[in-house]
């Protein structure tokens, strides 16, 4: 009887805080009025009458692959913007998809799933632009998303490398001479 006092005491002292404090308490510094990626202040609070909308980077929110397929590259595709791409490419795909483009990153080697050839018809033609805007945003079932990595522009820049540059350009892999 003693010990079945002493372990609902117990019991209770272990339950105590799940009851008492909202559970789960591991993302509770998550769940509080702050403006998480990809939203925009509008959450938080509404813009000062008469504001103007400032130039600069902007969020975009990007729902679905649906949504993406209709999104038009803003960006021409210029040497800059292209050298821009490159550059991005170079950081953030090309372990995986290969200083090739062909998926034989030495990280995309690694992988059950390999990453799919960007150099193929499919990506370089019959895709719209937005669904390569829209994977890189969303990623995919073993890629990651680069929402957080990388600006709107920089993943369009990143598109006209892929379209206008990966697939005629002699691949060079970063470090290596
Ligand atoms: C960790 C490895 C990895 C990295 C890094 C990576 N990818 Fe991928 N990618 C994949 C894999 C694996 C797939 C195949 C499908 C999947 O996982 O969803 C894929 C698929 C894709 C597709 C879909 C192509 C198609 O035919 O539908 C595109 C576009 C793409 N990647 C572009 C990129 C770009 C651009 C970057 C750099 C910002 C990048 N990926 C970085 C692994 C990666």
């Amino acid at each position: 009887m003693m010990c079945l006092k002493n372990c609902v005491a117990a019991m209770a002292l272990v339950i105590a805080p799940a009851v008492s404090f909202a559970w789960p308490w591991n993302n509770d510094m998550a769940n509080q009025i702050s403006v998480k990626p990809q939203e925009g202040p509008e959450a938080v609070r509404q813009y000062p009458q008469h504001s103007v909308p400032a130039a600069g980077t902007r969020t975009v929110r990007v729902a679905d692959m649906d949504a993406a397929n209709k999104m038009v590259n803003p960006n021409r595709a210029t040497p800059a913007s292209i050298a821009n791409g490159k550059r991005m490419y170079q950081i953030y795909c090309e372990t995986c998809h290969g200083a090739s483009g062909q998926g034989d990153g030495p990280v995309g080697a690694k992988l059950v799933l390999k990453p799919y050839d960007l150099t193929a018809d499919k990506v370089q033609k019959e895709l719209p632009e937005g669904y390569i805007f829209g994977y890189v945003t969303l990623g995919g079932a073993i890629m990651p998303s680069y929402a957080n990595d990388l600006y709107p522009s920089e993943r369009w820049d990143l598109i006209n490398y892929i379209r206008h540059a990966l697939k005629s350009e002699k691949p060079v892999a970063v470090g290596v001479k």
